[in-house]
């Protein structure tokens, strides 16, 4: 439930979607929303998402429709590399390898996801524009915003390509879940304003 006291931003648009803050006691909606979102094999573990939310609570954000708590995307600040290569974007791996607010000029989209309740109704969009806007205010060094998406994953793709992200890289049979055909992996950059 929001309380009264908990920071909440409005995304753009007029959606009535809303961030708040991540904290520990989200992970259990975290971890369904994980599992909601995406097959055996491409999830990511409690302790990873444990690690982002205590190590960048500015961006690792909850989605708020009303009373209920429908999304959260998280993300991670680094040193700008002008191609980064596929061991970047481990499954899983440990925010603190590349996070660097303090130097770091590039925000890294690590996750996004809606509850399966609420997709279709255009919400993608506004989640990411909200937590791009909300990072670049608290971190005004942040140029350019950076993301891995699923070369199957048509909604997502449809959501960057209409945010103005552009294909800089692909890594082909990245996503190699067990049992499953693997499938590409498309690197995505973009200014932060545009
Ligand atoms: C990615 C996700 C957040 C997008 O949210 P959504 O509510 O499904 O999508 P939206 O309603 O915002 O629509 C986004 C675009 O995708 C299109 N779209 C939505 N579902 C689609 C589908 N099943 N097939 C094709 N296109 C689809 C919409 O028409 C829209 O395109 P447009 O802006 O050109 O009209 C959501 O699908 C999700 O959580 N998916 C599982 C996890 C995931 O893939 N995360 C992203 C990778 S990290």
């Amino acid at each position: 439930m929001l309380k009264n006291s908990d920071q909440v931003m409005p995304t753009p648009g007029n959606n009535g979607l809303r961030l708040r803050q991540a904290t520990a006691n989200d992970l259990d909606r975290i971890m369904d929303l994980e599992h909601q979102g995406f097959a055996a094999g491409h999830r990511e573990a409690r302790s990873a998402y444990a690690q982002r939310v205590g190590t960048f609570p500015q961006g690792s954000l909850m989605a708020w429709l009303g009373a209920d708590c429908v999304g959260c995307v998280f993300s991670e600040i680094w040193r700008y590399a002008p191609q980064p290569d596929a061991a970047h974007f481990t499954l899983g791996h440990d925010i603190c390898e590349r996070h660097d607010p303090a130097q770091g000029t590039e925000l890294y989209i690590s996750s996004m996801t809606l509850a399966p309740s609420v997709r279709g109704l255009g919400l993608g969009a506004p989640l990411l524009q909200g937590c791009m806007a909300h990072v670049a205010q608290a971190f005004p060094g942040v140029t350019s915003v950076l993301l891995l998406v699923n070369a199957n994953w048509t909604a997502a793709r449809r959501i960057y390509a209409g945010a103005g992200f552009e294909e800089i890289a692909r890594f082909d049979r990245f996503f190699d879940a067990n049992g499953a055909a693997p499938e590409h992996g498309l690197v995505m950059r973009r200014p932060i304003a545009l």
